[in-house]
């Protein structure tokens, strides 16, 4: 199994675990906004990249949301299996305030889920981000 591994960071000092990655790797692709360390720019636009090249089985996300919502167009364009960790604004934490909940797909109805208590990781084909 190949892991390609695409880490994004604002700049140099703020990159973390690129050891740890490489370790579990194939390919590790680091980028920064500013261009300080690794590629320039944004690592969602790499995978984009890498979508077209590579045959990827699956997709496993976590970060922003605006580039976790690229990762799910991303996923849907390409038929390719995708979870995604998401990151709410959480009232309390424990399934009681609904704070966190976000649209949610079934085979037979749209209904809620809430991050803290049934997630945070879903397949991104059934939420709504
Ligand atoms: S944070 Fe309150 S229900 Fe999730």
């Amino acid at each position: 199994m190949n892991v390609y591994t695409y880490l994004g960071f604002r700049n140099k000092e703020l990159v973390i675990l690129e050891d740890e990655f490489k370790q579990v790797s194939t390919n590790l692709t680091i980028t920064t906004d500013d261009g300080t360390y690794g590629e320039s720019g944004y690592a969602i636009n790499y995978l984009e990249n890498d979508i077209e090249k590579l045959n990827i089985d699956g997709i496993f996300a976590c970060g922003p949301l605006p580039m976790l919502k690229k990762v799910k167009e991303l996923a849907e364009k390409s038929n390719i299996y995708t979870q995604i960790s998401l990151e709410e604004k959480m009232g309390c934490g424990i399934g009681v305030c609904l704070g966190c909940a976000v649209k949610y797909k079934t085979e037979t109805e749209d209904t809620f889920v809430r991050v803290c208590k049934e997630g945070p990781v879903f397949n991104a084909k059934d939420v709504e981000i």
